[in-house]
C-alpha cells in the first residue's frame, strides 16, 4: 500500500520542546542525579536528545517490552523482552517513552520499577494521546498532546520504518488506483 507522511510537528518545534523539558527536569532534580530508562526502540531518539539537555548528572539504561495478544487487539498485558542492565535500587528514575496511548505500558513499567527499589519514579513522554487512555496514567513530563492519529518519526515507526524522520508526521494511506 502506498503511504504518505504529512508533517504534524516540525523538527524545530520538537527540538524546542525537548529543550524546555530538559530545563524543567534539570530544575526539578537540582542537587540530585537522575537515571533515565528509555523504552526501546521508539524512545531512543527522544531520550538521547533529552539527555543532552539535562544539566544534572545523568545515567541511562533501556528496557524493551511488547504487548501480548493478536495483531489488532492487544490483551493489555505487557511482556518484557529486555530488562534493565543496571540496578535502580535507591535511584531517582525517569521512564522515557515516545508516546502514551492506552497507558498500559507505562503503568506496568512504573509498578515493575517500583518493585526493583527505585527511590522515585516519574514518567516522561514526547507525545500523549489522552483520548486513547484505558488505564489511569498521567505523565509528569509531556512534550505534546495530540489527537487520536497514528504518528511516525522521531523514533516512532510504522512497520519498522520512518523512525529516522527528524519531525513528527501522520501516516496517510493513499487509495490504490
Ligand atoms: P500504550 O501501552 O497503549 O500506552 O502503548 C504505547 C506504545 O504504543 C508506544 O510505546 C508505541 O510503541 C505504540 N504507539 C502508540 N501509538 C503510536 C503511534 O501513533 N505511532 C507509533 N507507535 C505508537
Ligand atoms: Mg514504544
Amino acid at each position: 500500500m502506498a503511504v504518505t507522511i504529512k508533517q504534524m510537528i516540525s523538527e524545530t518545534d520538537v527540538d524546542r520542546r525537548i529543550s524546555e523539558i530538559g530545563a524543567e527536569i534539570s530544575r526539578d532534580y537540582a542537587g540530585r542525579e537522575v537515571r533515565l530508562v528509555g523504552i526501546l526502540k521508539g524512545a531512543s531518539f527522544f531520550m538521547c536528545e533529552l539527555a543532552k539537555r539535562i544539566t544534572v548528572p545523568v545515567s541511562i539504561d533501556f528496557m524493551q517490552v511488547s504487548s501480548y495478544g493478536g495483531a489488532t487487539e492487544s490483551s493489555g498485558r505487557v511482556m518484557i523482552k529486555k530488562d534493565l542492565d543496571e540496578s535502580i535500587e535507591g535511584l531517582d528514575v525517569i521512564i522515557v517513552e515516545d508516546i502514551v496511548d492506552s497507558g498500559r505500558t507505562l503503568a506496568f513499567l512504573g509498578e515493575f520499577l517500583k518493585n526493583k527499589g527505585a527511590h522515585t519514579i516519574r514518567y516522561c513522554t514526547l507525545l500523549d494521546k489522552p483520548e486513547r487512555r484505558v488505564v489511569e496514567l498521567k505523565a509528569d513530563y509531556s512534550g505534546f498532546e495530540i489527537p487520536d492519529q497514528f504518528v511516525v518519526g522521531y523514533g516512532m515507526d510504522f512497520d519498522q520504518k520512518y523512525r529516522n524522520l527528524p519531525y513528527i508526521g501522520v501516516v496517510q494511506m493513499d487509495p490504490e488506483n
